[in-house]
């Protein structure tokens, strides 16, 4: 049966969607790894930091299981079907590693933080356990590794950022890249696992996101996407100009870049976006007009039971001020069914949330009870799943409607397009992004390239993509 609680992830965040690294220097590097990610997008942005590290050891990316010498699995813990998924896909790494017994299969990420050392009891073919602030000390622990030991390093830190380590871009498409402004998380959503696997919530110094979006955009990458679990908390002190860089600061300096790179950010707790946010995204016409702005629930009673710290009202008036200040701005949201004790009438009120948000896109889950979490301490998991599933079906049918009515919304209209290449169904037409971050698909001309901008007027749509032609 199609599992609902990954059915709307889309490419857009690659969440939950495996990928591995394209290496065009495979016979550069006598040694090869392997890496496959899972989970968020700062999971993905690891990877790239990861890749980065094992460079540096002599290490060369494939794609190819059978060449390499190192498998590492990014994972992640957010739900448990997450965690059943990376399961599997290590029964696979074992086979692989039974016919090549030197290979060394390293478990990364989110699920290495939350199990710790009992992953090499419970995965026995696992040799290294490494959590998401111990990357560098990959090298040491692939050594220790090699001798035959279990090598295990999940210590969280305070301060690290990784400031200082060029990614090594993986799989990308060359025109949008990502980057990690900071890491952790301070809040204490009670669902959620993310505070325990990532730890303190930290900024990266101003100054290297800057430099790291330049060197992007010198590579001809015309988009970025600042990183974070909260990016509206983001705040570093530049000691020397004794100064302190919020995140509506650091979005004006990485607009400033060049008004042809276009700066996207995720995610926002409605509790932390301020108008400063809003109104810089005003002022730059390259800062996209779209904001990820989760809801979870729509009734304030559970709001309050999952520590988000904001009501129904309160969520409400935040969308009327972005509706205000940035007319036309794309709002997207992610939605948990089945909370602790919701009852039917509090899951109307979610469904009323989204009418009211008009959302252009949401990622809808069922509640899935985490170890460890607030929650899994306080309440009981009492919702029967068949109910879970039931009212995220709901959402899921009510969100089809709510998206292809906005998609209705801009037929006719002329949007900038950034090109991004072909489009998968049908390579004769190339698709890019809207600033509001809608999939445009649309003929390609002759001699057009991807990373160029575009105007597309829309003609026509579905559900998930606008449909459209190049306007001269
Ligand atoms: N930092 C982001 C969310 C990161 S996790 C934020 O604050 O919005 C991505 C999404 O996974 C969450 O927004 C939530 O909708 C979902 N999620 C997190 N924990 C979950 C759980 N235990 N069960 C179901 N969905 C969950
Ligand atoms: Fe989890 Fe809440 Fe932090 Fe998001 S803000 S990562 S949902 S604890
Ligand atoms: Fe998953 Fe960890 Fe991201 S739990 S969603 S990979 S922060």
């Amino acid at each position: 049966m199609l599992d609902l609680s990954t059915q709307k992830i889309q490419d857009e965040s690659r969440q939950g969607e495996a990928y591995a690294p394209f290496a065009n220097d495979e016979n550069l590097y006598k040694k090869h790894f392997y890496i496959e990610s899972y989970g968020c997008q700062m999971n993905f942005a690891d990877s790239e930091i990861v890749a980065s590290i094992l460079q540096e050891q002599g290490f060369g990316a494939t794609r190819n299981l059978e060449k390499a010498d190192l498998i590492f699995i990014n994972t992640c813990s957010i739900r448990e079907k997450a965690e059943q998924t990376v399961r599997k896909r290590l029964t696979d790494f074992k086979k692989v590693k039974k016919a090549n017994p030197g290979l060394l299969i390293g478990v990364l990420g989110c699920m290495a933080e939350r199990l710790k050392a009992k992953f090499l009891e419970e995965e026995k073919l696992v040799d290294l356990v490494v959590g998401p602030d111990a990357y560098r000390s990959l090298p040491a622990l692939i050594e220790e590794a090699e001798t035959g030991q279990k090598a295990v390093n999940v210590l969280l830190s305070r301060e690290e950022t990784y400031a200082d380590i060029a990614p090594v871009r993986l799989d990308s498409n060359g025109v949008s890249g990502f980057v990690s402004i900071m890491r952790g998380c301070n809040n204490m959503c009670s669902f959620c696992v993310v505070p325990f696997t990532r730890g303190r919530e930290r900024s990266r110094d101003a100054a290297s996101i800057v430099a790291e979006c330049e060197a992007l955009y010198q590579d001809g990458y015309r988009e970025v996407v600042l990183l974070g679990q909260n990016v509206d908390s983001y705040h570093f002190l530049n000691e020397a100009a004794d100064e302190t860089i919020t995140f509506a600061r650091l979005l004006e300096k990485v607009a400033l870049i060049s008004p042809e790179l276009r700066v996207r950010f995720s995610t926002s707790h409605p509790k932390d976006i301020t108008d400063e946010v809003l109104y810089t995204m005003a002022k730059y016409e390259n800062i996209c007009k779209y904001i990820h702005l989760p809801v979870q629930s729509g009734n304030s009673r559970i709001l309050q039971l999952m520590n988000r710290t904001y009501t129904r009202e309160w969520y409400m008036a935040k969308v009327d001020r972005i509706r205000e200040i940035l007319p036309g701005c794309g709002i997207s949201s992610d939605i948990i069914t089945g909370f602790c004790t919701e009852t039917e009438e509090e899951h109307q009120d979610t469904m009323r949330i989204m009418e009211y948000s008009r959302y252009d896109l949401s990622y809808m889950f069922f509640y899935s009870e985490r170890p460890g979490t607030l929650a899994a301490r306080r309440y009981t998991d009492d919702i029967p799943l068949e109910t879970k599933k039931r009212r995220l079906a709901e959402v899921v049918a009510l969100q089809g409607r709510l998206s292809r009515e906005s998609n209705e919304r801009d037929l006719g209209k002329t949007f900038q397009v950034l090109v991004e290449g072909p489009s998968k169904k049908n390579p004769l037409e190339w698709m890019g992004r809207s600033s509001q971050n809608k999939v445009i698909v649309f003929p390609k001309p002759d001699g057009l390239q991807k990373a160029q901008y575009v105007n597309v007027e829309v003609t026509d749509c579905t559900q998930a993509t606008l449909i459209g032609k190049i306007r001269p």
